[in-house]
C-alpha cells in the first residue's frame, strides 16, 4: 500500500514530528490560552492541531470547519453538529437536545450502528445571537471534560454578510471562557491578519499567533526515506532534496510527489533522479485539465506573466530583466497581470515573492514549453 498521504489530516505514524511547534501548542492548550494558527495552504495546520490534541490525551476536541461558510446560520449549525457528534457517546445528548429545542433537532437512530444521530431542522434560520446559547453549551461541555475548541479555516467567517456582528458575539463570549483554549486556524494570511490585528476588529490582540512553516528538511527527508523503505525502495538523498525543492517545501505537495514516485516505481527499486520525470507526468495526467481550465481564464499578457514566473522565479517580477523576458511593456501592466493571478489564486505572495499555489502547475508549464 502506498504509504504517502496527502490532501487529508495525517497523524501518529503518518505525522512527521514537529517537536517545537507541538510543544508550544500543547503548552498553550494546557494553559487555556487562545491561539491563532497561521500558515500557507497544505502546510499542515489541521494535522498539527489533531496530532497535538491526540498526544495530550486528556482533552477532547470540538472541531468546527468554517470552509466556505456563507451565513451565521451555517456557522451555528456546524457548531451544533460538532457538539452533537462530540457528545453523542458522552450521555450529554439529552441535555443538548433540551437546550437546543428552539432549533428543532431531529433525532433518528442509525439502523446499522443503533446510534442516535441528530440533525437540525433545515427550516430554522439562526442568527448571530444564537451563537450565544451554543457557546454556553460549549462551556457546559468543558466542565465535564476539558475541551479544545478549533475553528478551522477561520478566515472564511469574513464571507458572512453579518461578519462583524458574528465576530463581536463570538469574541464577547470567548473572552469569558478563560480556561477554554480556542484555536483559530487559517490559511489566507492577509484576511486572518485583518481579524486579529486590525484595531477595529473585535478580535484585536485576543490570541497568541503561532506560525507554521515547512517541516525541518532533514527530519522530513528521513521520514520520507523510511516510508520508501517500507516497500524496500532505496532512495538517494539527492533525489529527496530535489523532490522537496520541486514541491517548494510544502509538506502536502512533497507527499503528493512521493505518492506518484511510489506508484511509478517497484519493490526493491533504487530511486534515482530520472524517476522524477515519469512521476510528475502521472500528476499531470491527473491534474492537467485543471491547469488548462486556469489558463483559459487568463489574457495573453497574464499567461506571459505566469510563464515568466515559472521560468524566472517570482522574486523580482518588476525588474528590467523580467520585463524584457516576458515582453510586456511597463511594470504597470505586469503589476496588473500579477494582481489578477493572485486574485484567481493561481499565485500568492509570500515574503515579497510571487509563488505558484500549485507547484506542479509551474513544472507543467515548463514541461509543456509554454
Ligand atoms: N507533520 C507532517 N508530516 C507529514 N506530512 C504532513 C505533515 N503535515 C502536513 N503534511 C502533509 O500535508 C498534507 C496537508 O496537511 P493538512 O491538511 O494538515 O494541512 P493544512 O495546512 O491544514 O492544509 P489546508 O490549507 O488545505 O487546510 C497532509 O495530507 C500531508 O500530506
Ligand atoms: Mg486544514
Amino acid at each position: 500500500m502506498n504509504p504517502f498521504k496527502y490532501g487529508r489530516v495525517v497523524s501518529a505514524d503518518d505525522f512527521c514530528p514537529r517537536p517545537n511547534l507541538l510543544k508550544q501548542l500543547a503548552g498553550f492548550i494546557k494553559s487555556g490560552q487562545n491561539v491563532v494558527l497561521q500558515g500557507e495552504r497544505r502546510m499542515g495546520k489541521t494535522s498539527l492541531v489533531y496530532e497535538t490534541v491526540r498526544q495530550l490525551k486528556r482533552h477532547r476536541m470540538l472541531y468546527v470547519d468554517l470552509l466556505e461558510i456563507k451565513t451565521a446560520d451555517d456557522l451555528c449549525k456546524r457548531m451544533v453538529k460538532a457538539l452533537i457528534s462530540m457528545e453523542q457517546q458522552a450521555g450529554l445528548l439529552e441535555r443538548i437536545l433540551k437546550l437546543l429545542s428552539q432549533l428543532r433537532p431531529v433525532v433518528s437512530i442509525d439502523p446499522l450502528t443503533g446510534q442516535p444521530s441528530v440533525s437540525v431542522d433545515a427550516g430554522v434560520r439562526l442568527k448571530p445571537d444564537s451563537l450565544d446559547g451554543i457557546l454556553d453549551l460549549v462551556r457546559e461541555s468543558h466542565k465535564r471534560t476539558r475541551l479544545v475548541v478549533v475553528f478551522d479555516e477561520f478566515q472564511d467567517i469574513l464571507n458572512l454578510v453579518d461578519a462583524k456582528e458574528t465576530l463581536a458575539v463570538l469574541r464577547s463570549k470567548v473572552q469569558f471562557h478563560k480556561d477554554i483554549p480556542y484555536i483559530f486556524a487559517g490559511s489566507v494570511r492577509n484576511q486572518m491578519r485583518t481579524i486579529f490585528t486590525d484595531p477595529e476588529s473585535a478580535f484585536f490582540k485576543s490570541a497568541i499567533a503561532v506560525d507554521i512553516g515547512p517541516l525541518d528538511r532533514e527530519a522530513f527527508a528521513g521520514f520520507l526515506a523510511d516510508k520508501f523503505a517500507l516497500g524496500k525502495r532505496v532512495v538517494d538523498k539527492d533525489v529527496i532534496a530535489k523532490v522537496i525543492e520541486l514541491a517548494e517545501n510544502v509538506p502536502g505537495d512533497v507527499q503528493e510527489l512521493c505518492e506518484v514516485i511510489w506508484e511509478t516505481t517497484a519493490y526493491r527499486d533504487t530511486i534515482h533522479e530520472d524517476c522524477i520525470g515519469p512521476a510528475l507526468e502521472l500528476i499531470y495526467a491527473r491534474e492537467s485539465k485543471g491547469y488548462e481550465a486556469a489558463l483559459v481564464q487568463l489574457t495573453g499578457q497574464q499567461v506571459r506573466c505566469l510563464v515568466g514566473l515559472a521560468r524566472m522565479g517570482g522574486k523580482a517580477p518588476l525588474s528590467a530583466a523580467f520585463i524584457q523576458g516576458v515582453g510586456i511593456t511597463g511594470p504597470a501592466s505586469i503589476k496588473k497581470a500579477l494582481n489578477r493571478l493572485v486574485q484567481l489564486k493561481v499565485v500568492y505572495r509570500h515574503e515579497g515573492e510571487y509563488k505558484f499555489v500549485n507547484p506542479f502547475f509551474k513544472t507543467w508549464l515548463l514541461w509543456k514549453n509554454y
